[in-house]
């Protein structure tokens, strides 16, 4: 199977949590990846599920799951999350004294290797180690939250990366996360992102589905021509 060109995830943060398995199963013909938000009320204030949650999801859904740990001590607790079949584990670079040995982990254990961008952090210094990593999740709000306001001033990072990664010939997606919308997703696609997270914009939708749909066009159209 070849790769999408696009890949859209729709975050379980916006879905019911008593009905994952549901609500992962509403968007299977029509997201690329699942992405599952694991926060530890300590890297971020808010706290959602953890390995549990992700292993019972994996029997439960055949999307490959992309878990964006916003935790602190990867170190310690994001091997488990490759090793239970997810897809792709994220960590944040702030969470982490050694990104790359990390991502070395990870792939051994079976995933790819994500490096997430907090708001508030640059990206250059961690443009050297994205050889080493198979996603690039830039945050377009502060993580920690749903239904925030997209931040457009993030695309800067994304522009930056998508030069050093084009430049370089690297193999890696540049992921956004946060306030991604119809309204929001064509100027990140244009400014270079290839994965799109949207929690509010699918699961608040009447037909998440279509909404999945929906900002697949949207994102495409903006990168054609
Ligand atoms: C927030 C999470 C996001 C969240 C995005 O920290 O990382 O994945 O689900 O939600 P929306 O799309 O509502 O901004
Ligand atoms: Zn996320």
């Amino acid at each position: 199977m070849t790769a999408p060109s696009l890949v859209v995830a729709p975050s379980l943060l916006a879905a019911d949590f008593a009905r994952l398995a549901d609500e992962a199963r509403v968007v299977e013909q029509d997201a690329d990846w699942l992405h599952v938000d694991v926060m530890d009320n300590h890297f971020v204030p808010n706290l959602t599920i953890g390995l549990p949650v992700v292993q019972s999801l994996r029997k439960a859904s055949d999307l490959p799951l992309d878990v964006h740990l916003m935790i602190e001590d990867p170190d310690r607790w994001a091997r488990g999350y490759a090793e239970a079949g997810a897809y792709n584990v994220t960590f944040h670079a702030e969470a982490c004294a050694d990104p790359a040995a990390l991502a070395r982990d990870l792939r051994a254990a079976g995933s790819r290797a994500g490096l997430a961008i907090d708001r508030d952090t640059p990206v250059e210094p961690y443009l050297e180690l994205l050889p080493h990593f198979d996603t690039l999740l830039i945050m377009t709000i502060k993580a920690g939250f749903g239904g925030q306001r997209f931040l457009p001033e993030m695309l800067a990072k994304v522009r930056t990366a998508r030069r050093h990664i084009d430049a370089g010939h690297l193999h890696l997606r540049v992921e956004v996360d946060g306030g991604i919308a119809e309204e929001t997703i064509a100027e990140a696609a244009q400014a270079g992102a290839d994965a799109f997270v949207a929690g509010t914009a699918v699961y608040g939708a009447d037909d998440p589905a279509a909404a999945v749909r929906a900002l697949r066009r949207l994102a495409e159209r903006a990168v054609a021509g």
